[in-house]
């Protein structure tokens, strides 16, 4: 693991594990993961945002790239130890957490048990890179993994879901036994805020990516605009995820 994050678990127990046992933990289940923008220097105040919800899990993701945003190198780019101690996070991980202990047969593997403590996966930022990666299929990274393994029949991850309308959690008891065929599928929703300058945000290979994700993705969402560095200005002044959600910019 690099010198400054902390650790995704002080426990004994591996962080597949440890993770595993807060599936039902009756709360929101929010993973939300930053690649290699500068717009990364937002996840404090995202994070900050959300910090009264009462009933909220957020466990983070950052790319290789996106932890070098932070490493305390300013008040606003607070470390990735300083991250992991605000509210409501329970978790920050990196890389090197999916390779920290030796996997054996049976073994728990992180970007999966990941997907399935997840509720919905917001990738704010989403740089230029990992945009072409997700929309390629590559999995060279826990995050890509985790978007790579995402369960888009919305079948497999249905014990733990947790439905926002009832505030209700299934249990799984009432699925035991029954076929992928029986039950009615939920698929949970990536959200994803590209984050680029405006050469790459111009270039004709981002409008084809894009509109693979908005067309052929039966479970991502696009969120543009004020994230981009275009108007990077208007978007540091309004750091408030819902904000983005309801003011996007068209890609074209
Ligand atoms: C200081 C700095 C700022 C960057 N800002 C951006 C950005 O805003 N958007 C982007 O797509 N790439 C940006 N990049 C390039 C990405 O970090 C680079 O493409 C990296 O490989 C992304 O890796 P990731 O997608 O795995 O996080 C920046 C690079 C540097 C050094």
């Amino acid at each position: 693991m690099a010198s400054n994050p902390p650790p995704s678990t002080t426990s004994s127990e591996s962080a597949p594990l440890l993770l595993s046992h807060s599936h039902n933990d009756k709360k929101h289940h929010l993973l939300l993961s930053a690649s290699g923008s500068v717009a990364t220097i937002k996840l404090p105040s995202i994070i900050s945002a959300l910090s009264l919800h009462p009933a909220l899990s957020i466990r983070l993701i950052l790319t290789p790239s996106a932890s070098h945003f932070l490493r305390g190198q300013s008040a606003e780019q607070p470390c990735l130890t300083s991250l992991a101690r605000l509210p409501n996070v329970d978790g920050v991980y990196l890389d090197e957490d999916e390779w920290a202990e030796p996997w054996v047969r049976g073994g728990k593997i992180l970007h999966i048990e990941l997907r399935r403590w997840a509720h919905l996966l917001v990738v704010a930022p989403l740089s230029a890179n990992s945009l072409a990666k997700v929309v390629g299929g590559f999995a060279d990274g826990l995050l890509l993994s985790v978007i790579r393994a995402w369960d888009a029949s919305g079948v497999l991850d249905l014990p733990y879901y947790f439905d926002p309308n009832t505030s209700e959690e299934e249990d799984g008891k009432d699925l035991v036994g029954k076929g992928a065929d029986e039950v009615t599928p939920r698929v949970k929703r990536i959200l994803v805020a590209p984050s680029m300058n405006t050469a790459m945000w111009k270039h004709p290979v981002t409008k084809k990516q894009i509109a693979v994700l908005e067309g052929e993705w039966g479970v991502a969402e696009v969120y543009i605009g004020y994230i981009i560095l275009m108007v990077f200005e208007d978007y540091l002044r309004r750091t408030d995820m819902v904000y983005l959600i309801h003011h996007p910019i068209s890609p074209s």
